[in-house]
């Protein structure tokens, strides 16, 4: 019998339970309406990884309309201040609604803005955080990650999405289809860097769409 990811994927999620009621409504009206999230199997483990390190401080590149955001505050008991960046006006406009929704606005704070450009003027202002996670255009990682890791201190957790986006980051990027190779050739290039640092343990997972993790040591 042939066992496809699909399979595995939907086993696992057999185990999944939604941080409360609205939480489940809002995945239910984001997967309906193809807005991106992160998947059942993710946040099983983010929520696992922010039980361990219980972060004050969390920073998220790409909101969409909020749904990590929000995860994260109520999976933290609102003990804590997430900062995100969102460029797309229309779904910043309805990460903000959404996040009054669930009752997060003391501890969602919402930005406008490209995420490089945010995440300079974040370190300039001397921020810094101990738990990030990268969800946003999968060609920049490279970038948001190198203003990302200004702002960190030993034991700060870094956790970047999609990682492997859909299998294709394993296929040689030459022999992929050509509208591929840059993303392809990017991650792998990425992926490559953060697992060879010499201050940074990095693990790549196949969970979701493929997580890497990594503890600034
Ligand atoms: C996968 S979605 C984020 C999903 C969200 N983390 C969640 O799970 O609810 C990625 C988001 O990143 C945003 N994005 C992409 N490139 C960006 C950039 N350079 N700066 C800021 N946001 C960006 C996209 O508009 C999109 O809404």
């Amino acid at each position: 019998m042939e066992i496809s990811k699909d399979d595995v994927l939907e086993y696992i999620g057999g185990f999944y339970v939604p941080e409360d009621d609205d939480m489940a409504a809002l995945r239910e009206l984001n997967e309906k309406e193809n807005i991106p999230l992160i998947w059942r199997e993710t946040e099983m483990i983010m929520g696992m990884l922010l039980d361990i390190a219980q972060p004050h401080t969390i920073l998220e590149v790409g909101t969409a309309v909020g749904y990590s955001a929000c995860f994260m505050s109520k999976h933290l008991g609102g003990d804590v201040k997430v900062t995100t960046i969102e460029n797309d006006y229309d779904r910043f406009m309805q990460a903000n609604e959404n996040v009054s929704r669930q009752k997060c606005s003391e501890t969602v704070n919402l930005i406008c803005d490209d995420a490089v450009h945010a995440l300079k003027q974040l370190h300039d202002s001397g921020r810094m955080f101990d738990f990030v996670f990268i969800d946003a255009a999968k060609s920049h990682y490279s970038e948001f990650w190198d203003e990302a890791v200004k702002m960190v201190h030993r034991g700060s957790i870094i956790v970047c999405d999609n990682v492997l986006m859909r299998s294709m980051t394993v296929i040689p990027p030459d022999e992929a289809e050509h509208k591929h190779r840059t993303n392809i050739r990017n991650m792998r290039n990425f992926l490559e860097y953060i697992t060879n640092l010499e201050n940074v343990k990095t693990i790549v997972t196949e969970a979701g769409d493929g997580l890497s993790i990594s503890y600034i040591r």
